[in-house]
């Protein structure tokens, strides 16, 4: 039997989930701090991570006895070390390596990008190789193509804002609340994508740019031909998810993707799935949206496959807040 908790501090939500033999997931507590941050319109990482210190021994405590195990049964503790607020890592990070010393467990030290990307081995199907994923989050908007497990090759990325950052924007421009991306999904249901925003395609690339369309938004506010918040969150969301759609669809035609995964806190958002859905002649996997934005289920199930291999890391483990995938 292989069970392997794992501790999720990157941002702001602390998480502890414990995974038996990498498909049977029999705890997943997040605690979130989203309340606490609403007010400054963003993550204040200070505050983050003195909630985090609060937080996840409870946390952890809970997923344990959620799964009824004892931490000597663990086969190993796996942690996010980055990339992420150095704060917030801190915390998960010591904590998991002070249970490992005390439990005699190996630590496995996980890519935060990575985990969510395992998210899409947590569905009933398992992904078939080579896929394209495609991680959008708070931090982060890239194409991967996935030879194999861990043998990661980008293909392309941002190249200013992030798309999740892009969506908090966006929102605030709205007058939406923080988050942007549920609160911008939320408005649009009552809208119409009226609105012609603009789109960066980068040609020949598998790049991404986000920050005109952000600019793009304000303009058309200040100028009152974006009336009201609903109509301009649909506006947005459509023309996020016709890029995002149609350079991730070009991308697995290029490199004969038998799959297309999405993954991270954006894939969360109901009408790029659909869109990815209607559109794609390829498979799409895409976790449930709790498993999209951040958990320790995830990153409990990356660090199984880093366990079969025998990928220990050593408990000198440091945080690493701009940790790339590839
Ligand atoms: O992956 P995640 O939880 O944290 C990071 O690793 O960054 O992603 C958080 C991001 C935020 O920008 C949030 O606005 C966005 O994911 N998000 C969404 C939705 N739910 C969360 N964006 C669009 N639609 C959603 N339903
Ligand atoms: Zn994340």
């Amino acid at each position: 039997m292989n069970y392997i908790l794992a501790i999720e501090s990157s941002c702001d939500e602390s998480a502890a989930a414990v995974l038996k033999d990498g498909c049977h997931l029999l705890s997943n507590i997040i605690s979130t701090q989203i309340e606490m941050h609403r007010k400054y319109g963003g993550v204040v990482p200070e505050v983050a991570s003195r909630a985090h210190l609060l937080a996840m021994r409870p946390v952890i405590e809970e997923a344990m006895a959620e799964a009824k195990i004892s931490y000597t049964d663990l086969s190993a503790v796996a942690v996010t070390y980055g990339p992420g607020l150095a704060g917030s890592l801190l915390v998960g990070v010591n904590i998991a390596k002070g249970i490992a010393a005390a439990s005699h467990k190996p630590l496995i030290g996980i890519n935060h990008l990575e985990g969510h990307i395992y998210a899409n081995w947590l569905l009933e199907i398992q992904p078939q190789f080579p896929a394209v994923c495609l991680v959008i989050s708070g931090g982060h908007t890239d194409l991967i193509l996935i030879k194999d497990h861990g043998q990661y090759i980008r293909l392309g990325g941002t190249i200013d804002d992030a798309v999740g950052e892009a969506f908090d924007k966006a929102a605030r421009i709205l007058g939406l609340p923080y988050p942007g991306g549920p609160s911008i999904q939320k408005a649009a249901e009552n809208g119409q994508s009226y609105f012609r925003l603009p789109r960066a395609w980068l040609k020949d690339t598998y790049n991404f740019s986000f920050s005109g369309l952000k600019s793009a938004v304000s303009r058309a506010v200040e100028e009152k031909q974006i009336t009201n918040a609903a109509d301009g969150a649909a506006s947005f969301q459509e023309a996020v998810a016709d890029v995002l759609v149609k350079k991730t669809l070009h991308a697995a035609q290029k490199y004969g993707a038998k799959n297309i995964l999405l993954a991270g806190g954006v894939a969360a958002n109901l009408v790029i799935r659909q869109e990815f859905q209607k559109q794609s002649s390829v498979p799409i996997f895409c976790p449930p949206v709790k498993l999209c934005t951040d958990n320790a289920a995830s990153i409990a199930t990356a660090a199984y496959q880093k366990f079969r291999q025998g990928q220990f890391t050593d408990h000198s483990l440091d945080v690493c807040p701009s940790l790339k995938l590839v």
